[in-house]
């Protein structure tokens, strides 16, 4: 097994290792498991029998796959269920699913009684290296994503790595966009390993692999718990890419829309004279083989971007890459993101 330790008050571990759902086991008595229903078809019997195994009553939640769970909708039932089973504060919630389950149930869990206990089951490979590591919860609103929700940490993540087995192929190469982002902004020996033949669920080096990407993650929230600055980092790309998902309506995958956005971030970043990795972005989308984008303007989705997080009264402030693995965050000139968009445009 291989382990991360994310070093916040409290202390936190990621375990990495095939088949740990047969060892997943948590100190409260009653847990509320929400789980994605696709992941659930998989996965669910081995984890119930662990928890219960280990003592928990378990209460078996599932929710629409993927993005469709995470919405006010689903969050209020879930709420509205936990008050009927009569869960008290010494429950757990545990989530397994991919980083939309982990952020809807990471949110039911820090808003029932003002916070319960949380703990990750992650199975996609994006919620591994991402969603699940740092205590970011929440939904999305029709307006955008992610505009609402709460910093809550889990108590203990548990990525089983053979979980990542029953994935499809794309959503495999969806989730390596965000570990291939962790390697441009911090770590660039990370990027090869993806782009080499046969990177794929089944690759002999995927936990040594997972750890030191996982680490880039733990190591970023363990210095900027609450995204005052560096935290913002892993958001490379992320400006475009959630424009592209709320204007897609979440047709387009977060992890492609994150290819895309690296991509675009790349152009942006050569535009303004800093270190050109389009080389590097370009070579993602070839690997990642996103599907492609409707024929979009740039008045469709600077709207988007201008409502992103890292916005603030005086406009939208972009991830750069001055060189790789050195991120800043920045303002970046209406005219400079136009320019950039033309670039861009010519891959769809
Ligand atoms: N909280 C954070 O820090 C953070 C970081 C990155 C991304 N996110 C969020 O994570 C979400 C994306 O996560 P994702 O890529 O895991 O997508 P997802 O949760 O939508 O899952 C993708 C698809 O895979 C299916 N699935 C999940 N596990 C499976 C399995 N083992 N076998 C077969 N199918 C399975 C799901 O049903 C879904 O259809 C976005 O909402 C994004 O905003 C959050
Ligand atoms: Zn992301």
């Amino acid at each position: 097994m291989s382990e991360v330790q994310v070093l916040l008050e409290p202390q936190y571990t990621v375990k990495i290792e095939q088949n740990l759902l047969e060892r997943v086991q948590v100190p409260h008595a009653r847990v509320a498991l929400i789980a994605d229903e696709t992941a659930a078809k998989y996965h669910l019997t081995k984890l119930v029998a662990s928890l219960e195994a280990g003592g928990s009553s378990v209460k078996v939640f599932t929710v629409p796959s993927g993005e469709a769970c995470k919405n006010l909708d689903v969050f209020a039932k879930l709420l509205s269920s936990l008050a009927l089973e009569g869960l008290t504060r010494d429950a757990a919630i545990v989530a397994l699913g991919g980083g939309a389950t982990s952020d809807l149930a990471g949110y039911v869990a820090a808003s029932y009684l003002r916070g319960i206990a949380f703990y990750v089951c992650p199975t996609t490979l994006l919620a591994m290296v991402d969603a699940s590591v740092g205590g970011k919860t929440g939904v999305n609103l029709i307006e955008g994503k992610n505009l609402v929700g709460a910093f809550h940490q889990p108590k203990g993540v548990f990525a089983s790595l053979e979980t990542l087995s029953t994935l499809p192929e794309r959503t495999f190469r969806e989730g390596a966009a965000e570990a291939f982002k962790h390697g441009l902004i911090a770590n660039p020996a990370l990027m090869q390993p993806i782009l080499e033949p046969g990177f794929n669920a089944e690759s002999s080096n995927l936990e040594t692999f997972l750890k030191a990407v996982i680490q880039v993650k733990a190591d970023v929230v363990a210095i900027d718990p609450f995204e005052k600055h560096q935290r913002a980092f892993l958001n490379y790309g992320h400006t475009l890419a959630h424009a592209l998902e709320a204007v897609t309506v979440h047709k387009l995958p977060h992890g492609e829309a994150v290819g895309y956005g690296m991509h675009y971030a790349a152009i942006v970043g050569k535009i303004l004279g800093y270190e050109d990795v389009t080389g590097h972005t370009k070579a993602f989308l070839n690997y990642q083989q996103p599907s492609k984008l409707p024929n979009l303007g740039f008045g469709d989705v600077e709207p988007f971007m201008a409502r992103d997080k890292k916005a603030d009264s005086e406009g939208v402030r972009f991830v750069m890459l001055h060189e790789i693995a050195k991120p800043n965050l920045e303002r970046v000139r209406r005219e400079v993101l136009l320019e950039a968009w033309d670039e861009f445009k010519i891959l769809f």
